[in-house]
């Protein structure tokens, strides 16, 4: 059970296995005081063993839990502000406390000007993550402009310089981990084009001695899918701290009088190893991120046309497709880019959500009812926040894409992006995805994003630069209001790929497309990557036609992959032989049978295939009595691979049944997490799916 205990002003929060604790000092600051393993509450206390000199201050060297910009602070700040009269530095008070059930408040307030700061944080029984974000309240007549606005600052306890992870992606290649030894001076992974994207992660991992089982592994994971900045520094002190918030690039943040603002929200803890880590995220994404009701529910394999028929859809091709995904056991049907407008090549059309009527003579109904016909729900592709200057829409409306009068509106793939901020334009969205889900059986938008925002003139804001805050806003309010209006249907989120996978996404989406990549090889390592902030459930893996782009691989090794997140298919399955059909239906059936446990269960990543040429990753259900292992190597080296593999998340004490490399074994939890099994690995190919079930 998680509590929060609060005395003489110190305040610990503690989880499950963690402490995390605020102070509140004689002159009013807040300080951070400790986060870590678990100590006796009331031995906590304010450090005020500091000193100054003229260049380096007592605020710039104590642990605050938010820094404001001001007075003799001089490091990277929480918040910077103006006020109406020039002013341009906060001086923040304690005023006091609230605190309701797991969640704490901790307010202050500007000694001078109407501003008054909140902290909130909050606990979840059974887990060791904290949730923070910050309330701003303009309590004047007056407005003030904010400059910087995080969501939220934390310091590690361990003055040695501490390791960091994050992943540096880009389309087709995302999620590729680094790891950066922070001794000194700051390091910053960030956005700037409007959404979350594919080069950096909106997370930190601050690590020490650590690895999948073992260390202190410090994370965060900030909700938010626009432009974000993690910003890490170690002082001259030797204290390590990190801001988490909005990206202070060209950023403001007008806050009128009487108004207040939440930042995104950041989801933070403590766990010993990095696989504990994914396993309290994944478990803290389904249940208390996910949108409801569906956050617990198994999503479907899915097809999708896109590698199949790329813009050259249509009815009949369509439904060919159709059969043979019914035949294969699809259960979810996905139309993918070009079937709307003038939608032929990415030249023309976005913007003109209105069937194609030569593609598609008798309207979309005649396809949907095929689809469901045969068994399968009905989903569509849309990039709804996209035109391109060959369409309708603009040709309408060329006022609605972000431009300046006097600059050229670059075109990237050949469209603009809207102007979301106005409400013409996102009553247009709105009522255009909400007509094609009243007149139409569909239960999936696959909703895309495929460029970068620039020339982001907005002239009809006050505050244009607000537009990137507002922008991202936008989305997530069209998706709640389709939800709201239409419920049954799910939307994935994709951005090129996996340019919009992040945990303010999974507030208001159900899932992500991972990435246009679904090559073996580089999946597992694009999975890996992925997998570490990110939730099983939420990554869609499709199975698609290409072999290989580095070597060719089996379908049956492609399944054994992609079956590790949310399973899709994606090849063109009119051109498949009917033993690669066999193929299909076989893997489908199988997974439908352990999908529970890939997409809810403790996964332990238990081979690297980047440091061990292995793959092994191990999935367990709740109680322990069923476990699923996907064993995948990627063609061993001086045949070395004869080794005992060893299971992990069992129980000790339980006896299970596995058949591995077609010989059937009966052995303890801990036997197989202690010895193993002896294996042979070899082959270019090699690929097992194993099956653990406890003999009762
Ligand atoms: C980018 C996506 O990642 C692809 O899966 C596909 O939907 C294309 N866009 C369609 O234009």
């Amino acid at each position: 059970m998680s509590k929060i205990i609060c005395r003489d002003k110190i305040f610990v929060i503690e989880t499950e296995n963690t402490h995390y604790v605020i102070g509140i000092d004689n002159e009013g600051f807040n300080r951070h005081v400790y986060w870590g393993k678990k100590c006796d509450v009331n031995d906590y206390e304010i450090d005020y063993n500091h000193g100054e000199n003229a260049h380096n201050t007592v605020l710039d060297e104590i642990t605050q839990e938010y820094t404001v910009f001001g007075s003799t602070m001089y490091r990277e700040c929480a918040l910077k502000a103006n006020f109406a009269d020039g002013c341009r530095e906060v001086d923040l008070k304690y005023t006091g406390y609230e605190q309701n059930g797991n969640t704490l408040s901790l307010n202050f307030s500007d000694t001078y000007y109407p501003l008054t700061v909140t902290l909130n944080y909050k606990a979840v029984d059974g887990l060791d993550i904290i949730t923070r974000w910050t309330t701003v309240k303009n309590t004047g007549s007056e407005s003030i402009s904010f400059e910087k606005l995080f969501s939220a600052e934390l310091t590690f306890p361990s003055k040695k310089p501490y390791r960091f992870k994050n992943t540096n992606g880009s389309w087709g290649g995302e999620f590729l981990e680094t790891d950066t030894e922070l001794k000194g001076g700051s390091l910053a992974f960030q956005s700037r084009g409007g959404v979350s994207g594919h080069n950096n992660s909106p997370s930190f991992i601050a690590y020490q001695n650590a690895d999948e089982k073992v260390g202190d592994v410090y994370f965060a994971s900030l909700a938010y899918s626009g432009n974000f900045k993690v910003s890490a520094s170690r002082d001259l002190y030797n204290t390590t701290r990190v801001l988490l918030g909005l990206n202070d690039f060209d950023f403001e943040y007008l806050l009128k009088a009487g108004e207040s603002f939440d930042t995104p929200k950041v989801f933070c803890g403590y766990t010993c190893g990095f696989g504990e880590m994914s396993r309290q995220m994944n478990k803290f994404v389904i249940d208390c991120i996910f949108p409801k009701p569906y956050n617990k529910t198994p999503l479907p394999v899915l097809y999708n046309s896109w590698e199949a028929t790329y813009f050259d859809v249509n009815s009949e091709n369509q439904c060919a497709l159709a059969e043979k995904a019914a035949e294969i056991g699809v259960e979810l049907f996905v139309m993918d880019d070009g079937w709307f407008g003038g939608r032929n090549d990415d030249n023309a059309g976005l913007g003109d959500w209105f069937v194609n009527k030569e593609k598609f003579p008798n309207g979309l109904s005649e396809l949907i009812e095929k689809v469901n016909s045969l068994g399968m729900d009905f989903g569509l592709w849309v990039e709804p926040e996209m035109v391109n200057p060959d369409s309708d829409l603009y040709r309408a409306h060329p006022d609605w894409a972000y431009h300046y009068p006097h600059r050229t509106a670059h075109e990237l793939r050949n469209q603009l992006v809207l102007n979301m901020t106005r409400e013409d334009v996102q009553e247009y969205i709105f009522n255009l995805l909400d007509t094609l889900l009243t007149e139409n059986n569909i239960k999936y938008f696959k909703w895309d994003m495929n460029r970068a925002l620039s020339e982001t003139g907005a002239e009809n804001l006050e505050v244009p630069k607000m537009l990137w805050y507002l922008h991202t806003k936008a989305v997530y309010d069209i998706v709640d209001r389709l939800k709201a209006k239409h419920p049954g249907v799910t939307i994935e989120s994709c951005c090129s790929g996996g340019g919009r996978s992040d945990l303010g996404a999974l507030q208001h989406f159900d899932m992500f497309w991972t990435s246009d990549n679904t090559d073996g090889i580089d999946r597992m390592t694009i999975q890996k990557g992925c997998s570490l902030l990110r939730p099983t459930k939420a990554m869609r893996a499709w199975v698609t036609g290409i072999e290989g782009i580095n070597k060719p691989c089996s379908l049956d090794f492609r399944f054994a992959v992609a079956m590790q997140g949310s399973l899709g298919v994606g090849g063109n399955l009119t051109k498949y032989s009917d033993e690669d059909l066999q193929i299909c239906k076989k893997n489908i059936a199988l997974y439908k049978e352990i999908r529970d446990i890939v997409q809810f269960g403790d996964l332990y990543r238990i081979l690297d295939i980047e440091k061990d040429e292995v793959l092994l990753n191990q999935y367990v259900n709740e109680d322990k009595s069923k476990s699923v292992a996907f064993l995948l190597a990627n063609g061993t080296r001086f045949y070395k691979k004869r080794m005992p593999i060893c299971f992990d998340g069992l129980d000790e004490n339980k006896r299970y049944r596995l058949t591995i490399q077609n010989n059937t074994y009966e052995k303890s939890g801990a036997y197989l997490m202690n010895v193993g099994i002896p294996l042979h690995i070899r082959g270019v190919d090699y690929n097992e799916i194993i099956i653990l079930e406890e003999i009762k």
